[in-house]
């Protein structure tokens, strides 16, 4: 071995032997929740103090105004830990507001950031769910809001033609309807009703013959945070629809006629942090320029690389077939 080598060797060792030492820090047990309850109110979806935010690893290592705040491996080049580990009181302290992180929680973030910054990718599809209870967590930046009569009166519609529309959580007014359990039977006329549901945080779509005009009735849906409208007819001139869904994190718009064209009316929805084109007509060149413009949203496009989705698509398809048979075709 080489005498340089053999220094690198153990060099690498030596790294490996320190790292070993100290506990294994767990992002989503350990981490997260310290993001959470501490950071995420001033840099999350809805405010980006400093222009950082630390809901997600890319977001994260995006950094801030003044440019990186997480260096992976090197906590003491982090301005993260930095912030944190100040003296209380100091100026730059982060959370700037409120009580400081106790020394055993930016022990933590120190480890952790040493230990690579290990941020599962599924941590931010909990951070959306998350979301999707906004009242006890702030997150989302949802503030509870009480049904109006207008909104009461179409849910005891939506509800009286067969549609489950219920409350995400014990003791919260935001709801979740379901219309994809009623399939085919969907059209655009039952969703009418749903304009006026407010409250409405989590909308299903999926499989209904819901078109770019039944559409229409999400305008007023502004605190929506997770749409799907997977197997339908919709196209892109529907997406219009979508802009003014400030809080949309989640559209799953597999199986359906999207385009580029579609792609471009995307842009406007700033929350949005999980999209699912699979078999749409979509090109590497449109979501390349989508990716670019959405740095933030986890683009997913490739059903052949996702069992789930494969075995989602021909469960679809035996489905399609049985409901074919029924009617008799
Ligand atoms: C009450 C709001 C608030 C909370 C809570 C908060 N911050 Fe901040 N943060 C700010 C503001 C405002 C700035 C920009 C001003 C500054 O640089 O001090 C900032 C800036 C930062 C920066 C520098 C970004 C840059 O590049 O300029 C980092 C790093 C940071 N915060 C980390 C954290 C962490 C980690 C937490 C949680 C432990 C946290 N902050 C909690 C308000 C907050």
């Amino acid at each position: 071995m080489k005498r340089s080598t053999l220094i690198v060797a153990v060099a690498a060792w030596a790294a490996g032997a320190r790292v070993e030492a100290e506990t294994k820090v767990d992002f989503v047990k350990d981490i997260q929740p310290i993001l959470q309850e501490s950071c995420l109110k001033c840099h999350g979806p809805e405010k980006q103090k400093g222009g950082l935010r630390l809901d997600s690893r890319a977001a994260a290592l995006k950094g801030g105004k003044d440019g990186e705040v997480l260096v992976p491996g090197q906590a003491d080049k982090s301005d993260l830990y930095r912030r944190v580990s100040l003296a209380p009181g100091s100026d730059d302290i982060m959370p700037n507001k409120g009580d400081p992180l106790t020394k055993a929680q930016t022990d933590l973030i120190r480890d952790w950031i040493n230990q690579g910054a290990v941020w599962p990718d599924t941590a931010i599809a909990k951070a959306t769910e998350v979301a999707v209870a906004p009242p006890d967590t702030g997150l989302g930046g949802l503030t509870e809001i009480k049904p109006t009569p207008a909104e009461t009166a179409a849910i005891a519609k939506l509800e009286a033609s067969g549609i489950a529309i219920r409350p995400v959580a014990m003791n919260v007014n935001w709801r979740e309807a379901n219309f994809h359990t009623l399939g085919t039977n969907v059209t655009d006329a039952n969703l009418a009703p749903l304009k006026d549901v407010a409250t409405l945080v989590d909308l299903n779509l999926a499989g209904t013959r819901v078109t770019d005009a039944g559409l229409q009735n999400l305008n007023t849906l502004t605190n929506l945070v997770t749409l799907h409208l997977e197997h339908t007819k919709i196209s892109d001139a529907g997406l219009v629809n979508l802009k003014n869904l400030a809080h949309l994190a989640y559209l799953n718009l597999y199986d359906t006629a999207i385009t580029d064209q579609g792609l471009e009316r995307l842009k406007e929805l700033g929350s949005l942090k999980h999209l699912y084109l699979w078999e749409t007509k979509v090109t590497e060149q449109g979501v390349a320029d989508l990716q670019k413009a959405m740095p933030q949203v986890q683009i997913s496009r490739g059903w052949e690389n996702e069992p789930a989705a494969k075995k989602a698509k021909e469960e679809a398809k035996t489905e399609a077939v049985k409901e074919d048979k029924k009617e008799g075709k």
